[in-house]
């Protein structure tokens, strides 16, 4: 496996040294595929990021060849401030031309259970697959201070072993339903990012990059793409123990 970390100055550093990054591979493959299948992340970290797209790349990105799908989703409506759709739509989605059909949200208000297989149904459609399973050209990916990633959470990691696209979680304090890709479709991808920022990150960074045995609990350790690139970009902060 193909595994870069880059360490930045400041999450603004990040988040625009990612979104050249992120536009670069776009354009490039913009012209020899007729579709890029970008797996956004939520909560907080990527917020920068959605940012400066919106505002930096609105114009200069062929985004009618992207398409958006999220690696998991808040069991809540869109307009719920937990939304991680919601958040993207505000900080990106709702700043660039980029034709409706191209955004693949996770219904978040609808019943889990048969969201997460109607989602895998569209997932299949507009992904090609490898081994059977979507393969998806960039997924982005958290990382939380329990060592959790997408809505896998510590104690489930059977969740890189199932066979499912989509399955439902719980997030162990909130008890909030989640919906999330499985691991061997984080796993399947060409591309997979890391998006880390602050120091609230600095000791669960500390124990997944120096191998200590309790990040063996850790599902973002699972994270091993088989065909792709695996890049950690981290922030200062984050990268303070290492
Ligand atoms: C979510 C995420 C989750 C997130 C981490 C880090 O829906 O919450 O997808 O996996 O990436 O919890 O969250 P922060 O960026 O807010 O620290």
């Amino acid at each position: 496996m193909d595994k870069t970390i880059k360490i930045f100055s400041s999450p603004y550093e990040l988040a625009e040294k990612f979104a050249k990054e992120m536009v670069n591979m776009i354009r490039k493959y913009a012209n020899v595929k007729n579709s890029f299948t970008i797996a956004l992340s939520g909560g907080s970290t990527p917020e920068l990021l959605y940012q400066i797209l919106g505002e930096k790349y609105a114009e200069t990105v062929p985004w009618q060849f992207v398409h958006f799908f999220w690696g998991d989703e808040r069991c809540v409506p869109p307009e719920n401030i937990e939304s991680n759709f919601g958040m993207a739509r505000n900080k990106l989605l709702s700043k660039i031309e980029i034709p409706s059909i191209n955004i693949h949200r996770i219904k978040g208000e609808d019943d889990p259970e048969g969201e997460a297989e109607r989602y895998s149904e569209e997932i299949a459609l507009f992904t090609i697959k490898r081994g059977g399973m979507p393969s998806f050209d960039l997924i982005l990916l958290g990382l939380g201070e329990d060592g959790h990633t997408a809505s896998i959470f510590p104690g489930h990691l059977d969740l890189f072993d199932s066979d499912m696209i989509c399955e439902v979680a719980t997030h162990p304090a909130t008890r909030q339903k989640r919906i999330t890709f499985t691991g061997r479709v984080l796993n399947n991808a060409t591309a997979v990012t890391f998006l880390v920022s602050g120091k609230k990150k600095a000791d669960v960074v500390k124990k997944m990059f120096k191998n200590d045995a309790l990040a063996l609990n850790y599902p973002a350790s699972y994270v091993v793409p088989v065909h792709g690139r695996l890049t950690w970009f981290i922030d200062r902060e984050a990268g303070s123990l290492l």
